[in-house]
């Protein structure tokens, strides 16, 4: 029910240090924490003695040892030491990921380590590059990943739940092109003429008439660029204000995610009054998400047996990228 082989944030970067944390990846459960050298390490969170997590041991210089017997594990997963006696039976080895960490995202592989691909990561160099500004949050959402795939993928939504924030009444009324290249979806809506979102006009300065657009390019299984903003009419989009809103869905079992969110801008990028009314703001917009999410889950997880969604025109950046997971998880089925 999970792709297997692919990256999903699992953390960042602030968020990993010499204290081992625990996080659950598709109903994996990992320890992560960093080397003495700053390189983290994720590691399956669960002893192979009796099973305590070793997320509540102790780091002994780059290896992690269990609270409960001392179990002692270096960061390939194998157990170096055994307190208690001096055979160490091979089947105490437990699972490594695979990471990579860049631009303040750590990503994870729990499919085959062999087909870990770094280059595959997706783009989110808008977090480190100067010219722009980032505001990050990171949310549970009570509700599985598909429903924010949906919701990323068919940004009519703004027009209801997001109204006083990122929403308008319009944006239910313009069209969506959509595109499939191999495994990224993009669904790109443009608004010509129309007034600036309220959360972000103030930011810009900005009142008139602009034409608006947004692009979500869904890097399935796991990660959403948003790419949106305004430019001034019938301008190309690259002159405009522009906004990269980077979006890491990780599912956790089967009705819960863990939501990373990233929100570059080219535009007030020293403007600390901004960036401080974003981060309200856009805590305001996650939070409306997660309400709805959380009540749309009761209403699928509610519905008898044959009853399916009732999909329309806007939503068919999500019918294709229903499509694409489907094609990948076919994939990863045994023959
Ligand atoms: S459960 Fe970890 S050492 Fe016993
Ligand atoms: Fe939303």
């Amino acid at each position: 029910m999970y792709v297997r082989n692919a990256w999903y944030v699992t953390a960042w970067s602030h968020e990993v240090s010499r204290d081992p944390v625990r996080r659950t990846v598709c109903e994996i459960p990992v320890t992560l924490y960093r080397k003495r050298d700053g390189e983290p390490v994720a590691l399956a969170d669960r002893c192979s003695h009796r099973g305590y997590p070793l997320s509540a041991g102790k780091l002994v210089d780059d290896a992690i040892e269990c609270g409960y017997h001392g179990f002692r594990f270096d960061c390939s997963g194998t157990c170096v030491r055994i307190p208690a006696q001096e055979i160490i039976p091979p089947r105490t080895t437990i699972r490594s990921f695979p990471l990579v960490e860049k631009d303040g995202w750590i990503w994870i592989w729990i499919g085959d380590s062999e087909r870990a691909d770094a280059a595959a990561v997706p783009d989110t160099h808008w977090m480190t590059d100067p010219e722009w500004a980032t505001v990050t949050h990171s949310f549970p959402f009570a509700c599985r990943a598909e429903l924010i795939h949906d919701n990323l993928l068919d940004l009519t939504h703004e027009s209801f739940i997001h109204l006083s924030t990122v929403g308008d009444d319009y944006i239910y009324k313009h069209g969506l092109t959509v595109v499939v290249e191999g495994d990224v979806v993009s669904a790109d809506r443009l608004m010509p003429g129309v007034e600036a979102p309220p959360l972000y006009a103030a930011t810009m300065g900005l009142s008139g008439l602009w034409d608006r657009f947004h692009c979500t390019e869904f890097h399935a299984p796991s990660f959403h660029a948003l790419h949106s903003g305004i430019t001034g009419l019938g301008r190309p989009r690259e002159e405009g204000y522009l906004i990269k809103v980077m979006n890491g869905i990780t599912p956790i079992d089967a009705h819960t995610s863990h939501y990373y969110y990233a929100f570059s801008r080219n535009f007030g990028v020293d403007d600390q009054s901004a960036t401080d009314a974003l981060v309200e703001g856009l805590r305001t917009v996650l939070q409306e998400d997660a309400d709805a999410m959380a009540l749309q889950e009761t209403g699928v997880q509610s519905r008898p047996a044959g009853e399916s969604d009732v999909l329309i025109g806007q939503d068919a950046g999500l019918a294709k990228a229903r499509k694409v997971m489907a094609r990948l998880l076919a994939a990863e089925q045994p023959a």
